[in-house]
């Protein structure tokens, strides 16, 4: 019953608003930082240009349908950080000008593309939660889930068409690497012998792919000399790369509110990331987690092995394992030649990893 299950999801939602609910967020006192947006931000003309991408955005999934409208502004209404529009706003103007319509646009089409994985994201890992709202497959169905992601993805394609070849190429293609990575990940699932190579594969297609799009698109509307676009789309590709190595590690370590989605979703859901392939590895914790893996997990184990997880080395190990990219990140922000951006995206990469745990 649709009724049944909304009021079900809002009372879900409301309890994570409420307040942390897990216990190993009760064991380890960290405190996350959030990813601070503040150093992009504060170039010139970034917070205008993003407040003049909102209409543009919503614009951009209208039917004229009540209904899919409900559903396609869903998560837009949310919230979320437009982290992906602020790479391609912040690639294309270097806060020297305001953006362009077409820098708009791209940044638009990227948003969608990020909107549309996490519509069918949500689906694939049967999460309830995100932006601190019930999600779409929550609030709507699977089914409708599914149909308003591919409708986004279809908005986005008309609109990458709109600004020529080479960016609807470079938007498929990302698409095509976004789905392998989903699909490594999901055959991956429950495996206790994925390697860190595999990891590291899919979080590159999963995401490392659209946030180096982002930085491109944006390199690309704006016309910039292609030794230009090319150091742009690399710190795309490390920025991403750590990003994702973050949300991994706060899966584990943070809680549900400080999230805005559920934590411990990827070990209900047997994804294994690199914090549980590094504690499995480890000679004091892997005897202990392993029998716990391998099939689905009832809540108080989830508990033990995220409390396993968490108390071992391995979070220390992975965020090193992030500091490989964090100095690729810098190498390629040194490399822009516009030095304000340079400086911008060099301490955005710095301050993903910043508040995590650093040693055993
Ligand atoms: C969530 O991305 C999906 C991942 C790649 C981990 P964001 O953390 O950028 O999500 P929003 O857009 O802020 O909600
Ligand atoms: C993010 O993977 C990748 C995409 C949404 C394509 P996750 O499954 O880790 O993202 P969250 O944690 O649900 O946001
Ligand atoms: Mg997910
Ligand atoms: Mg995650």
């Amino acid at each position: 019953m649709p009724g049944r299950r909304h009021r079900g999801v809002e009372a879900l939602a409301r309890t994570v608003a409420a307040g942390p609910r897990c216990p190993t967020s009760r064991s380890f006192a960290y405190r996350f930082p959030l990813v601070d947006t503040a150093s992009l931000l504060s170039l010139p003309f970034l917070q205008d240009d993003l407040a003049r991408l909102e209409p543009q955005l919503r614009g951009a999934v209208s039917s004229g349908d009540r209904f899919l409208d409900e559903v396609t502004t869903h998560l837009i209404a949310a919230g979320g950080k437009r982290l992906r529009p602020s790479l391609a706003l912040a690639a294309a103007t270097a806060g020297r000008r305001p953006a362009t319509h077409e820098d708009l646009q791209g940044a638009v089409a990227v948003e969608l593309v990020h909107l549309a994985s996490l519509y069918h994201d949500d689906v694939m890992d049967e999460a309830l939660v995100r932006r601190n709202v019930p999600s779409v497959n929550a609030r709507f169905g699977n089914l409708v889930a599914i149909v308003a992601g591919d409708f986004l993805l279809a908005r986005s394609a008309e609109i990458a068409a709109s600004l020529g070849t080479e960016i609807a190429a470079l938007l498929a293609n990302t698409l095509g690497l976004l789905c392998q990575g989903q699909v490594t990940e999901v055959r991956s699932a429950f495996s206790t012998d994925r390697t860190e190579d595999e990891y590291l594969q899919t979080i590159q297609g999963k995401t490392a792919a659209l946030m180096a799009t982002s930085c491109r698109i944006g390199a690309l509307t704006a016309g910039l000399p292609r030794p230009e676009v090319e150091v742009l789309t690399d710190f795309g590709r490390c920025f991403g790369m750590l990003f994702q190595l973050r949300d991994d590690i706060l899966d584990v370590v943070a809680t549900d509110q400080e999230l805005g989605k559920p934590a411990g979703q990827d070990l209900a859901e047997g994804i294994y990331t690199l914090p549980v392939l590094l504690a499995l590895r480890d000679p004091g914790t892997g005897p202990e987690l392993r029998p716990l893996l391998g099939s689905p997990l009832d809540q108080p184990e989830r508990d033990k092995a995220r409390d396993i997880v968490a108390g071992s080395g391995a979070i220390a190990d992975t965020v090193a394992a992030g500091h490989r990219y964090v100095e690729e990140a810098e190498a390629a922000a040194a490399a822009v030649q516009e030095r304000a951006l340079g400086r911008s995206l060099g301490d955005l990469a710095r301050s993903l990893l910043e508040g995590l745990p650093v040693s055993r």
